[in-house]
């Protein structure tokens, strides 16, 4: 008969505390090394394919499914960009401010389309250490809030308060019809 640890119909043996302690002290720690890897994007984007083979990249897309009020983030040359179909009141939160309140001052005009000021186009990597900042009215400027060291974003993804020095980057994209547009 081989040798059993334990008799049928006993419960199985479990691990001594310390075990379950560090295995959960390890799932932590693989937690964090994935959130690590999630706000270093910029700094491992300079492995990425050489400047001449990014140039080249560009994305289309359909606008239509993106609802007013509502935003979505894509991938373009291995970064996030955000596209949002901004409200009425988001438009003119962002056309009102006066740029001598703003950090870097850029009128809302020059960041979007004439004539189509409801869509807002840009790279979602913060100026500052380069995060991901969260969307969705987020922060005290109702627009984009990174939460690493805590920069606010306006409505026209405009610094407003926090370490970051510089607006979102608006990315070079044209409409090619009424409703599709191509990054890059
Ligand atoms: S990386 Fe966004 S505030 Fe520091």
């Amino acid at each position: 008969m081989p040798h059993s640890d334990s008799a049928p119909g006993t419960p199985a043996i479990q691990p001594p505390e310390a075990t379950r302690r560090d295995f959960i002290v390890l799932t932590a720690q693989a937690m964090a090394a994935v959130g690590a890897a999630t706000v270093a994007w910029p700094f491992i984007d300079s492995m990425n394919p050489a400047a001449d083979t990014l140039a080249l990249s560009s994305t289309e897309l359909d606008l239509t499914p993106v609802a007013e009020g509502q935003q979505i983030t894509i991938k373009w040359r291995g970064k996030p960009v955000f596209i949002r179909h901004r409200t009425a009141d988001e438009i003119k939160e962002a056309q009102t401010v006066k740029l001598t309140e703003l950090p870097d001052p850029q009128p809302d005009a020059e960041r979007v389309k004439q004539g189509k000021e409801q869509w807002l186009v840009m790279v979602g990597v913060c100026t500052h250490l380069g995060c991901v900042p969260l969307g969705n009215r987020s922060g005290d400027y109702h627009g984009w809030f990174c939460p690493c060291h805590g920069s606010h974003y306006d409505t026209s993804g405009r610094i407003r308060k926090g370490p970051a020095p510089h607006n979102l980057v608006v990315p070079p994209y044209a409409f090619l019809t009424d409703n599709r547009i191509k990054i890059g």
